[in-house]
């Protein structure tokens, strides 16, 4: 924030000016800043013409710097350089890479958490609102962990740039800050020297803080770096090196897979988790989530439990708890790898099964005549699935797999969400099929970041239905990737 790199305020263009041809990308603007949008940015109007503007809050006035201004554009993005009349919220973003032009990882580092917390119940309401239409939208508040919102990111993904230097992604760029620390991540990142070494064999570099044990760094060689050629820095004595590539996951040093614990019906249960594959990122976030299911899935022995989009395995054991030995619980899960890792860390649970494959193509097979989920047979037994629990990556489940979720007739899913607006879009389909929201609850599992994770509970809005024949959906269902977790940057630059 403040004057540019002359040292000299710039003039702001008028406010009242014509929109269009006349202003430019870096050009600055002041904008009386509306309320927040989904995605980490404000609203605000520049001659009617909408503005998405980074690093304000609802209600100042700022000098904004554009950043895309196409004259034929629907809206504009910009930047806040200054608050002209900052928000009693505003604060200094402790990063010193946190703000306009420098590192896209955090949105929100200017508001105190209090605030932060505030804004993101604000987007859930609004999608919830707008995109999903719900007559009544239920009160949103934003639960958080403790802790002051730094140093929790246990999964970080650094760009390798040009000079073989870690760094992360400028908003909306491919460009790489080189950077030493990263505030928001677990202290591993920075005290086993990944940020202080040189990468120059690898495209990307991510270090995984595990809640037990030692940490584990994945390096994405630059294609052809292998055996010899691949040479990667030293680290400290306990850390486990490896390396991914399209093949899988290759041992460097020590093991190619992490620990992580939860407390599962009482006790500390191990889940394994190999290379960069899923697990919640925040250290509180995996019991949160975990306790915030099971009491809403309230799966009672004998039951039949869905866990989709499964993962190593997290909602599962709960659910195989909670039905016990007398009840089923099937996980279906697209990565291999996890899917390994769910099939040895449930081992010990005879009613759990797990499917790999993408869940709109397993769905039908399990549900076809003589599969586990088939409707009704001829003894009269109900079929279908009681409880569905989905975690589907950022996109959402989408209409065709929550269509054959319905025709399964579970007496309640429960649907977390790592992006409210695929959570409006999914629980209008859910509407419009006869399953209404009865239940909300939001966590604060990324601070400073604008993602916000939701537990969205679903029940039938009238009687219990029937299982239904669950539809086929036509090929190109998406392709399964691992991870799909907030914040994860994009795939590096390939060199040769
Ligand atoms: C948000 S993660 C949730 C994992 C797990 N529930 C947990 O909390 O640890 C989404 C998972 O869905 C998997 N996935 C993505 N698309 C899929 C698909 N079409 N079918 C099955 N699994 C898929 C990913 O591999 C990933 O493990």
């Amino acid at each position: 924030m403040g004057d540019d790199e002359s040292g000299r305020r710039p003039a702001p263009s008028r406010s009242s000016g014509p929109a269009g041809p006349g202003l430019v990308t870096d050009e600055l603007i002041q904008l009386e800043v509306g309320p927040v949008a989904h995605g980490g940015h404000c609203v605000a109007r520049y001659d009617g013409r909408v503005v998405f503007v980074r690093h304000a809050l609802p209600g100042e006035v700022v000098l904004a710097r554009l950043t895309e201004s196409a004259p034929d554009a629907k809206f504009w993005r910009a930047d806040a350089v200054e608050a002209i009349e900052p928000s009693p919220e505003r604060v200094q973003p402790p990063c010193p890479v946190a703000g306009p032009g420098l590192c896209g990882g955090c949105d929100w580092q200017h508001a105190d958490l209090t605030t932060q917390r505030r804004l993101k119940a604000d987007v859930v309401t609004e999608q919830l609102r707008r995109i999903a239409k719900l007559d009544q939208v239920p009160d949103v508040v934003v639960e958080g962990p403790d802790g002051d919102g730094l140093g929790w990111r246990t999964r970080v993904r650094f760009t390798v740039d040009t000079e073989g230097r870690p760094g992360l992604r400028k908003h909306r760029s491919h460009d790489v800050i080189a950077v030493k620390e990263c505030l928001i991540a677990a202290p591993a990142a920075s005290s086993l020297g990944v940020l202080d070494a040189r990468w120059p064999n690898a495209l990307a570099v991510e270090v995984i803080s595990p809640s037990v044990g030692d940490p584990l760094v994945v390096a994405e060689p630059v294609a052809g770096r292998t055996g010899d050629k691949l040479r990667l820095p030293r680290l400290p004595l306990g850390t486990n090196l490896a390396t991914r590539d399209d093949t899988g996951v290759h041992q460097v040093k020590g093991r190619t897979w992490v620990t992580e614990e939860v407390t599962v019906d009482g006790e500390p249960r191990p889940f394994r988790v190999t290379g960069t594959g899923f697990w919640q990122v925040h250290p509180a976030a995996a019991q949160t989530l975990l306790d915030a299911v099971l009491s809403a899935a309230g799966a009672q022995p004998g039951e039949r439990a869905l866990d989709l989009y499964g993962g190593v395995g997290l909602f599962a054991a709960g659910l195989a708890a909670q039905v016990g030995v007398t009840g089923s619980v099937i996980l279906v899960e697209g990565d291999a790898r996890a899917s390994s890792d769910a099939r040895r860390g449930l081992h010990d649970l005879d009613q759990v099964r797990v499917e790999n494959g993408s869940v709109p193509r397993v769905l039908p097979r399990l549900a076809a005549d003589g599969g586990p989920l088939a409707p009704a047979g001829p003894e009269g037994a109900r079929g279908g699935a009681d409880v569905v629990v989905l975690d589907p990556p950022r996109s959402g489940a989408g209409k065709d797999v929550i269509a054959q979720v319905v025709a399964l007739a579970p007496r309640v899913v429960v649907y977390v969400a790592c992006d409210p607006a695929a959570l409006a879009r999914d629980l209008a389909t859910a509407a419009a099929a006869g399953y209404r929201l009865t239940g909300l609850r939001a966590f604060d599992l990324f601070p400073m970041t604008h993602h916000v994770e939701c537990v969205a509970v679903l029940e039938p809005a009238g009687d219990r239905p029937a299982p239904a024949a669950v539809p086929a959906v036509a090929e190109r269902a998406p392709r399964p990737r691992a991870g799909g977790r907030p914040g994860g940057s994009a795939r590096g630059r390939r060199r040769n």
